[in-house]
Order: C-alpha cells, then sequence, then structure tokens
C-alpha cells in the first residue's frame, strides 16, 4: 500500500499551500522538493537556474525526489517540472499516490504573476504565453503521471485538500 501523497503540477496551482493544509490534516509531514534542493545547494532555485543551469537542477531535483520516495506517510510537493523525467514518476509511484492540481490558464497566470521572480522558467516578456506554451507541451506528461486529477479553480487549499483526502481513502 502507498502511503504518501505527492502533488504535482503546473506551477501556481497551489502545492505548497494545499500540501500544507493537506498535512496539517492527516497529521502527516510535509516535504517540499525543491526546498530540499535549495538546501542542498546552499541557494534559492533561481540561483541554480542561473549559477549552473537547468540540467544541473534538474538533476539535483532527480537525486531529491529518489530520497523523499524512500520516505514513509509524508504529503510530497513536487516542483512543476518533475514528471517531465520518466524516472522520477517512477520513483514516486512506488510509494506515492500521485494527485495532479489543476487550474485554469488565467487562474495560473494571476497567481504565478505574483512570484515570477521565483521562476525561472517564467521569465519571458509574455507571461500568459509562455504559461500556455509551457501547459501544452506539458499536460501528457501531467495526465500520465497522475492517479487522481484534482481541479483547484475557486477553491481554497483546506478545500482542495479536503478533496484529495476523498480521492485517496481507499488508498492509504
Ligand atoms: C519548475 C517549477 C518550480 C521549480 C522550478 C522549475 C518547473 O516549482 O521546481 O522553478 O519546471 O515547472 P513550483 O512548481 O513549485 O513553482
Amino acid at each position: 500500500m502507498r502511503s504518501n501523497i505527492a502533488l504535482v503540477g503546473f506551477m501556481g496551482t497551489g502545492k505548497t499551500s494545499v500540501g500544507l493544509a493537506l498535512s496539517e490534516k492527516l497529521g502527516n509531514t510535509f516535504i517540499e522538493v525543491d526546498a530540499i534542493i535549495a538546501e542542498r545547494a546552499g541557494k534559492s532555485i533561481p540561483e541554480i537556474f542561473s549559477d549552473d543551469g537547468e540540467a544541473t537542477f534538474r538533476e539535483m531535483e532527480k537525486q531529491a525526489v529518489a530520497d523523499v520516495s524512500q520516505k514513509n506517510g509524508v504529503v510530497i510537493s513536487c516542483g512543476g517540472g518533475a514528471v517531465l523525467d520518466t524516472i522520477n514518476v517512477v520513483s514516486l509511484r512506488r510509494n506515492s499516490v500521485i494527485v495532479l492540481l489543476t487550474a485554469p490558464l488565467e487562474e495560473i497566470v494571476q497567481r504565478v504573476s505574483r512570484n515570477v521572480d521565483g521562476r525561472p522558467l517564467l521569465n519571458a516578456s509574455d507571461l500568459e504565453c509562455r504559461v500556455r506554451e509551457l501547459l501544452r507541451t506539458r499536460q501528457p506528461f501531467y495526465l500520465s503521471a497522475a492517479d487522481y486529477v484534482v481541479d483547484t479553480s475557486g477553491l481554497e487549499p483546506t478545500e482542495v485538500a479536503d478533496a484529495i483526502i476523498d480521492c485517496v481513502t481507499e488508498e492509504t
């Protein structure tokens, strides 16, 4: 039986806030993959991208995902690009129910526009266009990784957490 819940999905779909709400409701530890990467690197995610490049970030992400996948009974928030690498999906699947959070394009753009600086991949002159293009290419990866899909539009993090608990009750 898989004992972790891994949240995946595009930037701005609420993985962190929902993960925190979910871990509180379940009494489980919350782990953010990006936080592990930043701690190990001793610098922020944008600094890793600018100093070392995206490929180095992705290698660190792979190691961090493999490590958190070994844990039991935790809620994991993955960076928005984690499921683009099949190895990460395989690692997560071993012990995690994978829940994809989705939101409409407009809501994502509105949410990420509050923190573009913290997201190097969104450093573009036309934010909406950039988000639309990334979403389009990533959608198949998100859908194929997901055990469950939860639409977050118009919901508070605690409401999304309740929807996730409903989905995974039989699994965990
Ligand atoms: C990324 C998403 C970010 C972070 C990095 C790359 C992506 O995480 O891992 O900037 O490729 O979508 P969030 O989804 O938590 O913003």
